[in-house]
């Protein structure tokens, strides 16, 4: 299969483009800085490595044109990974990186699903995932652009896995919890139920593989995440600026 991975650089990204290397497909990923990147997967014959931002559609649309003569014509997958979050979370908000969140996270994946159905409609086939968050299912303090565009990603998939139902295109949306990444190197506050690349990796190729709709892990995570949206937003305020949870700080 054909597989083009967005933000395939560090993390889940890259583990998921090493693991589908491993089982034999082809796989195109892109970054800003391919030289994160390490060395050995830099020239590797069924890797096709693309330097862009996601929030360019014009370098995004020519990568994905290229990948797509690249070996056997067309692509089967599209997996909109790359995004972004702030690290250290503040009670005042920053704007202009709450802007690039925002941008990377909803454009990137917008982008990411419109170029892949000028593949997927015609053929009337293929799969489009989005890796999105369990963050989306509540606004968390300190991360609301964060919050928002993983939503925003999850409302998405679950209209479009409807729409495109009948044109024979699936659609995954992934809400993984805590997963050990770059991405989360620089979190301040707790991170329950922590678990690794590897692990998600293989969770999430085994989603794609079922052509689940939503999928949300771990397993501890659904349970939290379910009490945090029901319960009393009086209670959720309560519990969210408990000292130990180093959630809300100015
Ligand atoms: N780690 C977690 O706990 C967790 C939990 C739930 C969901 N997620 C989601 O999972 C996805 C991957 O996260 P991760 O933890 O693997 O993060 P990561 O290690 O920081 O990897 C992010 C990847 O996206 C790329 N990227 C970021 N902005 C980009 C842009 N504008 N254009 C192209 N590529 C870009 C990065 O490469 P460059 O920097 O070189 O561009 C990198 O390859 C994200 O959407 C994140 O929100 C993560």
């Amino acid at each position: 299969m054909k597989i083009f991975i967005t933000g395939g650089t560090t993390g889940i990204g890259f583990t998921l483009a090493k693991d589908y290397l491993e089982e034999g497909h082809t796989v195109g990923i892109c970054g800003r800085d391919l030289s994160k990147l390490p060395i050995e997967y830099q020239n590797h014959v069924d890797l096709k490595s693309y330097q862009f931002s996601v929030t360019d559609k014009n370098a995004f649309r020519a990568a994905l044109d290229n990948f797509a003569l690249y070996k056997e014509k067309g692509l089967d997958i599209m997996i909109a990974n790359a995004g972004i979050s702030l690290g250290r979370k503040n009670r005042i908000p920053n704007f202009e990186k709450n802007r690039q969140i925002l941008e990377t996270n909803i454009w990137g994946t917008h982008f990411a699903f419109e170029l892949a159905l000028s593949y997927f409609l015609p053929a009337k086939s293929g799969q489009l995932v989005a890796i999105s968050s369990v963050a989306g299912e509540v606004g968390l303090p300190g991360a609301g652009a964060y919050s928002a565009s993983k939503a925003c990603i999850t409302k998405m998939c679950e209209s479009l896995s409807i729409d495109l139902a009948a044109e024979n295109i699936s659609v995954t949306c992934i809400a993984p919890g805590f997963i050990d990444t770059p991405l989360t190197k620089t979190n301040d506050h707790s991170m329950p139920f922590i678990m690794s690349s590897k692990k998600a990796s293989q969770l999430i190729r085994q989603a794609i593989a079922k052509k689940k709709v939503w999928v949300v892990f771990p397993c501890r995570m659904i349970l939290l995440i379910t009490l945090l949206k029901i319960m009393p937003r009086k209670l959720y305020h309560y519990i969210m600026k408990l000292p130990f949870l180093n959630y809300s700080r100015g």
